[in-house]
């Protein structure tokens, strides 16, 4: 059996005379940038979450970077972060010319830890971007906390998100404003990139919709130096269809998590961490062991797909070198990226698949204990 690590054809295999139906739509329309579609998903994607406002994006990463460009942060500014996420949170605060300053993660949840926070806290601190990694939310009240105390902007990198919550408050819906991403990997996943943005600040809104459009508030009247961070209809139309269907995948996502947390239990294998207060859509099931790379090479050979997210945090990297951030200065970060690794949990995984994921995670012993058993 072959069991890859997401399976875009099995789910488009289920949506396949809708999609082909609203892509139509638009090319018979040929309005193909904005227009109602892109309209009509701000409108479904900000009443499902509880927000007033919602811009469609280009992509995450431009959601993240237009929104630091509409809060104004660039040179001499510090943004605090999590070293342990996608490239994009931090690449967007470096291009702004702002200074990412990293707390390190909370040991269970891989998310920012707000116990760290304060001491991160100078008088350059403009913002804080938690991430909600893997599909749950980071721990959000102490982070407001602190954010008022300080009177800091609050931008939620919901990019593995959407649709998480807290407290029974939505991923995006709570911070300044919250970027989501419509990478095809994502449980909200275009046929292209794709991100949104997500406030309840009509300033920041307005903001927004004229960084999107070059700055423009009106046709070549230019406001403010921004881009084109514009969505496309095709992509909107996508996303509609597929917005429909999203509460269930993130249910089946949750179903396949549990059946592994269950067959998982009482092993050497360390199952996610879910908060009591928060709910994960689980964008990656991810487990955690000390020999992970071993067991990433036996998965491979058995043909089961599985990925690290991320072999090396942020301040590591070298494009951050000039932060002058030593090996040890983020342990928590560091031992994640040793000893995370992905399994497969998409939605149309069938019962035989998971079996078989599961059985050939608990078939293999780690050389460590195997050593010690002979
Ligand atoms: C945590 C995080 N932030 C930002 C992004 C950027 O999103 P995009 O790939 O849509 O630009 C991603 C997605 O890849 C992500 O996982």
């Amino acid at each position: 059996m072959q069991v890859p690590l997401l399976d875009l054809k099995a789910q488009f295999a289920t949506i396949e005379d809708e999609i082909m139906d609203a892509v139509a739509c638009v090319l018979k329309s040929q309005v193909c940038i904005g227009g109602p579609n892109v309209t009509e998903l701000e409108r479904a994607v900000a009443a499902k979450y509880g927000c007033a406002f919602a811009v469609a994006m280009s992509s995450g990463t431009d959601a993240l970077l237009s929104t630091m460009m509409a809060l104004q942060i660039g040179p001499g500014d510090e943004v605090i972060t999590t070293p342990f996420t996608f490239f994009a949170t931090v690449g967007c605060i470096a291009r702004l010319g702002a200074t990412p300053v990293f707390v390190d993660i909370d040991r269970r949840t891989y998310n920012l830890d707000p116990a760290l926070l304060h001491d991160a806290v100078t008088s350059k601190t403009r913002a804080i971007v938690p991430v909600h990694l893997f599909g749950q939310m980071a721990d959000m009240d102490p982070i407001l906390a602190i954010a008022e105390e300080h009177g800091l902007a609050v931008v939620e990198d919901a990019a593995q998100a959407i649709g998480a919550t807290y407290k029974g408050r939505s991923a995006g819906a709570i911070g300044t404003a919250g970027c989501f991403s419509f990478f095809p990997s994502k449980n909200l996943g275009a046929a292209g990139d794709g991100g949104m943005v997500v406030t309840n600040d009509p300033a920041l809104h307005r903001r927004l919709v004229t960084l999107r459009n070059h700055g423009a508030q009106s046709k070549y009247f230019h406001h403010y130096v921004g881009g084109n961070f514009r969505l496309d209809a095709i992509q909107a139309a996508i996303l509609l269809v597929k917005l429909r269907r999203l509460d269930w995948w993130h249910d089946a996502r949750r179903r396949n998590a549990a059946y592994y947390n269950a067959r998982f239990g009482g092993s050497h294998i360390g199952v996610p961490y879910i908060a009591a207060n928060a709910c994960s859509i689980y964008n990656q099931y991810v487990v955690r062991l000390k020999n992970r790379d071993e067991l990433l090479d036996w998965l491979k050979a058995k043909q089961i797909g599985c990925e690290i997210y991320y072999p090396l945090p942020m301040h590591l990297q070298p494009c951050f070198a000039y932060l002058g951030i030593r090996n040890g200065c983020f342990p928590e970060a560091e031992a994640a990226a040793q000893e995370v690794l992905a399994l497969p949990v998409y939605p149309e995984l069938s019962a035989d698949m998971l079996a078989y994921v599961a059985d050939s995670v608990l078939a293999w012993m780690p050389s460590a204990i195997a050593a010690t058993a002979n």
